[in-house]
């Protein structure tokens, strides 16, 4: 009796346990399922895995992403972090869990940008005739150009006319102030990671950057100022950018509606041609210094090119606007240049707006993500052996829209955020491009041999060439008019 009475209490106290524990283990499991981090290098305290980034964060990016899988955690300083390095891993980001990382709404200067950008068109030749002109005085001493320069310059300029109608500002060296907020923005700001650091200010960052905002605002308001006066007086005028936003302006005031809702002021104004101003410039000066240089690393797609540009043009005047919709084979060389050398090869990074858990890993709130472009552009698994070859006919049979719904090459990002600016951008590399290589044939000066053209680049915002272009050109029209 005893005994059975022990037995029916021991077996009791067994099932208890036994339930008990299997309710323990699998919530410890199902704990660990839900908040299983992404793999990743360890880290160091303080600093995390800053220090592995180097010169050059997206070739280290990618180097460790090929030991710890496409999508990685990392610790920038305090910050979390998850590097996405495969085009499988960046749909699941960028397009099924958009939103998540879209870190704010579509800004409506974003949509105004994409609206603008698409309407403003390249009124004026102008600039490129001018740089045209100059080349066509070095073709005639044979002297060598410094192509870098020239086509900074030339970018500039036909933005500014785009965006602001005015080629240039000597007296506020924009270029300049331009230039040193990108490298300010796109360095790897100690101060972002690191927080309790921010406070000493450590590469005058901060500092730095305050002055430039005060001197842009100076001149942003001038050229505003400049608009609204000549609105009213010369309307023979092409519109630009700003013309466009002035307008829109204006009817956001007279048609209000009741909620009051979304009217756009000056301030919107001026950040808006900053963004773009900044965003436009060396983008497109970068990608078009590439394309030149693969062009010139490549003569069989140099010629390739040429003739197709001389099959519709001919040979007695410049390209138009009009021409680029049948250039064919300059559509896919510039498809090869971004996926070779996507300017942003980090993109622009994002931050997530709350926790998440995608493929398994959980991700959490406030963690930043940056997706490696550049590697992605080069994985051998989408691009086959030849990934590193610069051979453009690869998309011959690939049509790229870059509208989000290709993530193999992602050179201006996907979803929400994505760059406003493709029309623009590649319209202006294309003009500028298929102008250099139809009006002169181009020599690389002192006896650099084409496979011996130093290609690294240099890490920012943007990825240019570390070392400046430079070539002598042979002018090839017989008697071009540009006026
Ligand atoms: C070859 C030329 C260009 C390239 C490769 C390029 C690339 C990019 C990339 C990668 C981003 C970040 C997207 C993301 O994080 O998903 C971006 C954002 C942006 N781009 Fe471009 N861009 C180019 C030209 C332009 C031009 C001409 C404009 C101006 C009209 C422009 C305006 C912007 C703006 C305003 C953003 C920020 C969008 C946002 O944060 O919502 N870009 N661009
Ligand atoms: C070429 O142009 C770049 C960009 O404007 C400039 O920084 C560089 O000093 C120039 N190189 C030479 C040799 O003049």
């Amino acid at each position: 009796m005893a005994t059975a009475i022990t037995i029916a209490i021991f077996s009791f106290l067994l099932f208890t346990f036994i339930y008990l524990l299997s309710k323990i283990s699998f919530r410890a499991k199902q704990n660990t399922l839900h908040h299983k981090k992404p793999p990743g290098p360890p880290t160091l305290p303080i600093i995390g895995n800053l220090h592995m980034l180097g010169k050059l964060p997206h070739r280290a990016l990618e180097t460790l992403s090929k030991k710890y899988g496409p999508i990685m955690s990392l610790q920038l300083g305090q910050v979390p972090a998850i590097i996405i390095s495969s085009s499988k891993a960046a749909e699941l980001f960028l397009k099924t869990h958009d939103l998540v990382f879209a870190s704010r709404p579509k800004t409506q200067g974003s949509e105004l940008m994409s609206y603008g950008s698409k309407g403003v068109a390249f009124s004026e030749k102008n600039e490129l005739s001018v740089l045209v002109k100059t080349l066509e005085k070095a073709a005639l001493v044979g002297e060598v150009v410094n192509v870098s320069e020239a086509v900074e310059n030339l970018v500039q300029d036909i933005i500014y006319k785009m965006i602001l109608g005015r080629s240039r500002y000597e007296q506020f060296d924009l270029k300049k102030l331009v230039q040193q907020g990108l490298t300010l923005i796109g360095a790897f700001n100690l101060a972002d990671y690191v927080p309790w650091l921010g406070v000493f200010d450590l590469q005058g960052i901060t500092r730095g950057f305050k002055k430039i905002s005060k001197t842009l605002d100076e001149i942003l308001e001038m050229i505003i100022a400049e608009h609204e006066e000549t609105c009213n007086v010369d309307k023979t005028r092409a519109e630009d950018f700003v013309d466009i936003l002035l307008s829109i302006m204006h009817q956001t005031i007279d048609y209000e509606s009741e909620q009051n809702q979304e009217v756009i002021d000056r301030t919107n104004i001026k950040a808006i041609l900053l963004d773009m101003i900044v965003a436009a410039i060396d983008t497109s000066a970068t990608s078009i210094e590439w394309t030149l240089s693969e062009l010139l690393r490549h003569p069989r797609v140099m010629k390739i090119l040429q003739n197709e540009i001389q099959d519709e043009v001919g040979n007695k005047r410049m390209v138009e606007e009009k021409d680029l919709k049948k250039l064919n084979y300059l559509d896919i060389v510039v498809d090869e240049i971004l996926r070779l050398h996507p300017v942003a090869p980090l993109l622009v990074p994002r931050e997530s707006r709350e926790s998440v858990t995608i493929d398994g890993y959980f991700i959490e709130k406030k963690t930043r993500v940056m997706v490696n472009a550049w590697a992605i552009g080069r994985d051998p698994n989408i691009w086959s052996e030849n990934a590193e070859e610069f051979y453009p006919e690869r998309f011959i049979d690939k049509k790229m829209n870059y509208q989000g719904h290709e993530f193999e090459s992602i050179p201006f990002g996907s979803g929400r955020r994505r760059c406003p600016g493709i029309q623009m951008g590649l319209i202006t590399i294309k003009l500028v491009v298929a102008q250099l290589v139809h009006c002169f044939n181009w020599e690389l000066p002192y006896n650099i041999s084409p496979s011996n053209l130093n290609m690294d680049e240099k890490f920012g915002l943007t990825a240019p060439r570390a070392q400046h272009l430079h070539a002598i050109p042979h002018y090839r029209l017989v008697d071009a008019k540009h006026e």
